[in-house]
């Protein structure tokens, strides 16, 4: 079987990653990846593709930047091309950036069928060009692959009952992986001269929260206001970067403002964190899986099990819920696994 990856994204590297592992020790697959271009700069692709032992791309289309329409338009012209000159026989897209939904629209209207990794997921807030791109990707898939049963769920209500599968996420497959790995190789917290235990980690790169300079200004003061507790390091996504000096923040008090760091460094700073800040999808499971309390900057999360279970809450709501308990529907790091069982069982 042919199958063609698509990413662009770096939460979609480390998706991929952890799928491709299996994919690697099953000769019945060949798997193609074609990179969008969509993430470029070397700490936001390159270093996720070596540390993580992601194949080379078979092609990168070198698509990034400019309006939703332009990058999606230009991303489903290369993966069209691409697909008719390859033949795929599936094609897997991953999560909800627009290089998922031009994979999912390139193949679907070339009657390929497509594999939605992380399927389900819904925030119901249609101004996030995330929640667009699910939606769309989802109801062109053939074999829709839900990481929680809340997902599971969310597709039923849409109607979408055939080729659905929960088989876990598969961020706690390559959180189990980068924990091992971040302890051999990571020198981070060395580096940045951190004591464990007395710090937050926070990430922010969403639209949602940079693109408004009102809403912007509420992030940054709050990010402030949680530094006054404890510091806090924070890799800076070239979004939030650009936004920042765009609008004379380029220093926080009491932060230390990083560029973007690996995938082990990131998962050795969280191994050493009393709290995790953010408005990333990865992050809030992540912080999670380290046992972190997480503070998600957005008025919604597609991850309700984080806070239903009181590990998550969201920045307006002033308490934390409790008892907190274990997620069960993250899976036992067998997601990448189960992604693969499940492609095959759906192809045979
Ligand atoms: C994208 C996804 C978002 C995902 C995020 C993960 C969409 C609509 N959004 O948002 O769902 O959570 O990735 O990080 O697909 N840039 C650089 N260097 C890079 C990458 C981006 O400078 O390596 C700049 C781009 O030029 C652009 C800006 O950052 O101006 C935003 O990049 P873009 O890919 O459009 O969206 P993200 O905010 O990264
Ligand atoms: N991440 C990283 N280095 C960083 C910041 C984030 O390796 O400097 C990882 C993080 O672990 C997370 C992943 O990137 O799981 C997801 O990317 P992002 O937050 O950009 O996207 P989202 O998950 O919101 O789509």
């Amino acid at each position: 079987m042919k199958l063609f990856t698509i990413v662009g994204a770096r939460p979609q590297f480390i998706k991929a990653a952890a799928v491709s592992r299996v994919i690697a020790q099953d000769p019945e697959i060949e798997e193609s990846i074609v990179h969008t271009g969509q993430h470029y700069d070397a700490n936001m692709s390159d270093v996720f593709f070596t540390e993580l032992g992601i194949p080379e791309p078979a092609r990168n289309l070198g698509v990034s930047g400019g309006g939703h329409g332009e990058m999606t338009g230009q991303m489903l012209a290369g993966l069209e091309r691409a697909m008719v000159e390859d033949k795929p026989d599936a094609v897997l897209i991953y999560g909800d950036t627009n290089s998922t939904l031009a994979g999912g629209l390139a193949a679907a209207k070339l009657h390929i069928p497509v594999i939605h990794v992380e399927a389900g997921l819904r925030s119901f807030n249609k101004r996030m060009p995330e929640e667009i791109n699910r939606i769309v990707a989802d109801h062109l898939s053939a074999l829709l692959l839900c990481p929680t049963q809340a997902a599971r769920n969310h597709l039923k209500a849409e109607g979408i009952t055939a080729g659905v599968e929960l088989v876990g996420d598969v961020m706690y497959d390559a959180t189990l992986y980068a924990i091992e790995q971040s302890k051999q190789v990571s020198t981070i917290l060395a580096d940045l001269e951190l004591e464990a235990g007395g710090y937050a980690v926070c990430t922010i790169h969403r639209a949602e929260n940079t693109d408004d300079s009102e809403r912007f200004a509420r992030v940054l003061d709050f990010v402030e206001r949680e530094a006054e507790n404890q510091p806090i390091i924070f890799p800076v996504h070239p979004r939030t970067r650009k936004m920042m000096e765009k609008v004379g923040r380029s220093t926080l008090a009491g932060v230390r403002l990083i560029d973007p760091v690996g995938y082990f460094d990131l998962h050795r700073l969280l191994g050493g964190a009393s709290l995790v800040l953010t408005d990333s999808g990865g992050l809030q499971k992540e912080a999670y899986f380290h046992s972190l309390p997480c503070i998600t900057m957005r008025d919604e999360t597609e991850w309700v099990e984080t806070v239903e279970a009181g590990w998550n809450r969201l920045w307006l709501e002033s308490d934390w819920k409790s008892p907190r308990h274990d997620i069960p529907d993250y899976g036992a790091g067998d997601a990448g696994a189960r992604t693969i069982a499940a492609t095959k069982a759906h192809f045979s």
